[in-house]
């Protein structure tokens, strides 16, 4: 475990990176997303933040915190619906219009909820979107801009900062004896959707598609977080969710991560250089975590709450042998190709 005295530590120190890190939030407006941006006002020297969201009042109320933390910080509200890619790709164009590079992109969005498949008008289940294909979209949107952070001749080469960072769960799939699995003969769950085969393809295919982005981009680095257990907004979709959240969060808070450690801790997973990209990370000695393909250093890591990356898994092991890295870019690929650029439903 990487105590806390260490992740403050280190962050502290962040006011040394260059002025200006430009700091992308999807799902900003609440939860960890939004702690872990008021972790960057906090820390860091006149940052560009943008927060993706669709509530203005909650997003009215993180500008102002952000303000009064930092008056050098420069907050962007960007409102818009993800759940379908086409408004993630409009939203996409606005910031890649403004800016020319991105440090960090911040990804948290979804809900819990207890109905089932959700289509939305693009095919797509609009829970397996929110955890998995909006983010994935905004990756590959933003990778340019992503790259020219990592290249950028202005920064010291030490001092630069590309990562994607995308807060799920990692393991969910093999937690309480689940299996690992994926469904390759239907990974958008359209014949065959559960809200359990939800939750693990949404954590599967976001571990194996970051895994595959390392390989191909390797100036930047990808983690894939689980937060543990953090009191947020995140029932407020079940029924009676603020009820049961006012009532499980005192019984429950010894075991919960509190929101603000939350962030601090994953701005640590956002910047520390325990989590190189792959061009940085090989061969290098030290203090570097193993990548999720169990190589030191590859530029893609499955982080657990405590900073630690999460031990090797047979069962996963077993899935990423069945080619799970290609299939599942292959099938994401196809998804944006049919939805994105020719506007059809899928499939
Ligand atoms: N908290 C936990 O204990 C826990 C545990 C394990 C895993 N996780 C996972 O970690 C992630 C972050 O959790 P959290 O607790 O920070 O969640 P949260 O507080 O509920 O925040 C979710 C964010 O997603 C945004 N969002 C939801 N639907 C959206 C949509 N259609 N379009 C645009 N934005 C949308 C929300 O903003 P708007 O409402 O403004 O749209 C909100 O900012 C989630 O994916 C969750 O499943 C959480
Ligand atoms: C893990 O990924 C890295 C980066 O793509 C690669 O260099 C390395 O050979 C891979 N390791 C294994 C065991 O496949």
């Amino acid at each position: 475990m990487v105590n806390l005295r260490t992740v403050q530590a280190h962050n502290a120190a962040l006011k040394s990176l260059a002025p200006g890190i430009v700091a992308v939030f999807v799902g900003g407006t609440s939860g960890i997303s939004l702690s872990t941006a008021l972790a960057v006002a906090r820390h860091t020297s006149s940052p560009k933040i943008y927060l993706i969201g669709r509530s203005q009042i909650a997003a009215d109320t993180a500008i102002a915190s952000m303000k009064t933390i930092n008056p050098s910080a420069q907050p962007t509200f960007l409102q818009t619906d993800i759940s379908l890619l086409k408004n993630v790709d409009s939203v996409c164009a606005e910031i890649a219009a403004k800016e020319k590079r991105l440090n960090l992109l911040f990804m948290t969005p979804g809900y819990l909820t207890l109905k089932g498949r959700d289509e939305t008008a693009e095919g797509l289940d609009r829970k397996l979107v929110l955890h998995y294909y909006a983010r994935m979209r905004f990756v590959a949107n933003l990778l340019p801009l992503l790259t020219a952070a990592a290249q950028d001749a202005s920064v010291d080469a030490n001092a630069r900062l590309s990562r994607v960072v995308s807060v799920l769960d990692p393991h969910v799939s093999v937690r309480a004896g689940g299996s690992g699995t994926l469904d390759f003969s239907d990974l958008s769950l359209k014949h065959t959707f559960s809200l359990n085969k939800c939750g693990a393809h949404a954590s599967l295919m976001g571990d194996f598609f970051l895994e595959g982005m390392a390989q191909r981009h390797p100036h930047t680095s990808f983690v894939h977080t689980y937060p543990s257990g953090v009191a947020t907004g995140v029932m407020r979709e079940l029924p009676l969710g603020r009820v049961l959240s006012a009532v499980l969060k005192p019984l429950l808070s010894t075991f919960l991560v509190p929101v603000q450690e939350s962030g601090e801790r994953h701005l640590f997973a956002a910047t520390s250089g325990r989590f190189p990209p792959k061009a940085e990370g090989d061969g290098v000695q030290g203090d570097v975590a193993v990548g999720s393909n169990g190589t030191k250093g590859s530029g893609c890591y499955w982080v657990s709450w405590d900073g630690e990356v999460f031990p090797a898994n047979e069962k996963l092991e077993k899935t990423r042998g069945e080619d799970a890295v290609v299939k599942v870019v292959q099938h994401t690929e196809e998804v944006f190709k049919r939805v994105c650029d020719e506007g059809k439903t899928y499939p």
